[in-house]
């Protein structure tokens, strides 16, 4: 029996990734309209014959509210146009953080988003997950979930890009995947102790006083979204011996203004993985994300 045929539709703003996925599987590139009503309401059509194949949906989840209705209308038509399976990419997985209710009647938002998208699709492939209480994805998905780790080909950007990296992590929670980067860049690491006082407001302490001389801070993590975690960190490092670190995340989610402040910062370069479209994207993360689609 041949190999199901499988077909990728990119969801608004992730054709790039898409383009690449379907040229390097060599799968169908899907056709599809999305459009807006004028009351705000979402339209979406498959042009394409889909009938019996396996779709890959490519949708990065930053921004998730203004997302999930166009996933649920095209996975919904695809289930209509009897699709065999379909398969999400999502490069960035959205509401992992409120993993449990801090406060009553707290909504757990990681659960339901969790159960909302596994009612939708088949299975799912990401980059990193922020997993955080919940050790991995199948505690709150019931699909299949596929993780790519991005530790590779960070350590290799940073090992090709930093002289004398010293590699930071923002807490102690990052210390295991902090560790791994530094063990395939061949360099030393430390790891700071960061206390969350709201969302956009952190506290950060050192564990030295002094940088080893001649070293590059390179502060890791995996993410950034208010960038109060590395903005606080860059004022330390200021205080401890003037270098300016490099930094470097692999989803650069970047709420508001957060980029521009993290530039004017003091930081050395900002680079990031293309989880999602930002102009410090300088590591590439598809060829990952490719690998992992193929083995399925
Ligand atoms: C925390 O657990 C994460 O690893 C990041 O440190 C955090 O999400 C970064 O957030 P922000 O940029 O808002 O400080």
């Amino acid at each position: 029996m041949g190999r199901i045929k499988e077909i990728v539709f990119a969801l608004p703003g992730n054709e790039l990734l898409a383009a690449h996925i379907a040229a390097s599987t060599g799968a169908e590139r899907g056709s599809c309209e999305f459009a807006q009503f004028p009351d705000g309401e979402t339209y979406v059509r498959i042009l394409s014959p889909v009938s019996a194949k396996r779709a890959i949906l490519v949708c990065t989840l930053a921004q998730p509210d203004t997302k999930i209705i166009a996933l649920f209308f095209l996975a919904s038509a695809l289930r209509d146009s009897k699709i065999s399976k379909i398969t999400l990419v999502a490069p960035y997985l959205a509401y992992m953080r409120q993993d449990k209710q801090f406060k009553e009647g707290e909504a757990v938002t990681s659960r339901y988003f969790a159960r909302l998208i596994s009612g939708m699709i088949d299975e799912i492939v990401t980059v990193d997950p922020h997993t955080h209480r919940n050790r991995s994805l199948s505690e709150i998905y019931s699909i299949s979930t596929t993780v790519v780790h991005a530790a590779p080909l960070v350590a290799a950007y940073i090992a090709a890009n930093v002289a004398a990296p010293l590699i930071v992590g923002p807490d102690e929670e990052s210390e295991q995947w902090v560790a791994e980067v530094a063990r395939m860049a061949g360099a030393d690491h430390i790891i700071l102790k960061k206390k969350r006082i709201s969302a956009s407001e952190v506290q950060i302490e050192f564990p030295v006083r002094k940088i080893p001389a001649g070293t590059t801070p390179v502060l890791v993590d995996d993410m950034i979204s208010t960038a109060g975690t590395m903005i606080e960190s860059i004022a330390l490092f200021g205080k401890l011996n003037e270098v300016k670190p490099v930094c470097v995340a692999v989803h650069p989610v970047f709420s508001g203004d957060a980029f521009k402040r993290l530039a004017s910062a003091g930081v050395k370069e900002i680079a990031t993985c293309n989880t999602i479209n930002h102009s410090s994207n300088r590591i590439d993360v598809s060829p990952l994300i490719i690998r992992a689609i193929e083995n399925e």
